[in-house]
């Protein structure tokens, strides 16, 4: 997630110094700042990872709360991108439950997301976003679709070539779920993606980690999200732009039952 991002919004590294909130990591107790291209933390904590990144163009004020419980604001500028999160690393959860609220204006997802190795593997949940549907690639390719958790999810993969990854530079394909109608809070099964990857082909390495995080791209938006508790009632949904300036011959959705 993180780093298609800077593909996608043509990031700038020679912007003015982000006006940012340091965020002092409770065990080691050193000052991370958004700034440092590349920087990651994890952090852990109750059982719960924290995943921090930011390039020097972010602007955003997060907070880490208890257990899976974490807030955070942002404004950005032109390049600006983070990704902040809660999840479990090393881990294999097959429920992950979560709930909260997120609000955008612009570009900004909420997903979970982590990798795999052996292959090497990016993989997303796209629970909800803000303007930019990350399949309106023009190298992406859709599989299909499946059921779970009460809604549809339509699954992509693209292919990243010599781009940075966890184990440095490397090509690498990225497999997305992205729910046809958005909503905030529930609980992923974790297990159907994976195996709905796999009914398409697609597959996956040793799971290393798995966070439910933000990414926030271009514009404004804030979010409390909580991971490892689920919404108190049903959450309202909201169809999912279908608009693909980039695929036209296949908008506005991909059919096929996986
Ligand atoms: C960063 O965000 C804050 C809060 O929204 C805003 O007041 C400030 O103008 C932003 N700074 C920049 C450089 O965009
Ligand atoms: C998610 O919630 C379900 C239902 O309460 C529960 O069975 C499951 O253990 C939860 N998952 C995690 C990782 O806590
Ligand atoms: C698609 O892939 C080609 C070949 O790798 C690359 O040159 C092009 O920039 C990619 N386009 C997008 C939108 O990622
Ligand atoms: C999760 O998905 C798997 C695979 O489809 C299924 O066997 C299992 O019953 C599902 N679990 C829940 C709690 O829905
Ligand atoms: C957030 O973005 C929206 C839409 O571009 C804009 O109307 C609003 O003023 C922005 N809010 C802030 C605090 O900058
Ligand atoms: C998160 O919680 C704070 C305090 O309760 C609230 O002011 C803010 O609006 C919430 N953010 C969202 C996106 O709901």
């Amino acid at each position: 997630m993180l780093f298609s991002a800077l593909l996608l919004f043509g990031l700038s590294v020679t912007g003015v110094a982000a006006n940012y909130v340091p965020y002092e990591d409770e065990i080691d107790n050193e000052v991370f700042v958004p700034g440092d291209i590349d920087h990651e933390l994890y952090e852990r904590q109750n059982n719960f990872r924290t995943q921090y990144w930011a390039n020097e163009n972010a602007n955003l004020s997060w907070t880490s709360g208890p257990g899976g419980s974490y807030r955070v604001s942002w404004n950005q500028r032109s390049g600006g991108n983070f990704v902040v999160g809660k999840g479990y690393s090393p881990g294999a959860v097959t429920r992950v439950n979560y709930t909260g609220q997120f609000q955008v204006n612009g570009n900004s997802y909420l997903a979970l997301y982590g990798w795999t190795l052996d292959p090497l593997v990016e993989y997303y949940v796209i629970e909800s976003f803000g303007i930019h549907n990350p399949s309106d690639n023009a190298n992406s390719t859709c599989y299909g679709t499946f059921q779970s958790d009460g809604g549809t999810y339509e699954v992509w993969m693209k292919w990243r070539v010599n781009a940075p990854s966890i184990i440095g530079t490397a090509t690498f394909p990225q497999f997305w779920s992205v729910r046809t109608r958005r909503h905030v809070g529930g609980s992923i099964n974790t297990t159907r993606h994976f195996e709905a990857y796999r009914r398409a082909g697609l597959r996956m390495g040793r799971l290393l980690d798995m966070f439910l995080g933000i990414e926030g791209q271009a514009g404004n938006g804030s979010a409390n999200i909580t991971v490892g508790a689920l919404p108190p009632g049903n959450v309202p949904e909201t169809a999912t732009p279908t608009i693909r300036t980039e695929r036209p011959s296949q908008s506005p959705t991909c059919t096929p039952r996986l």
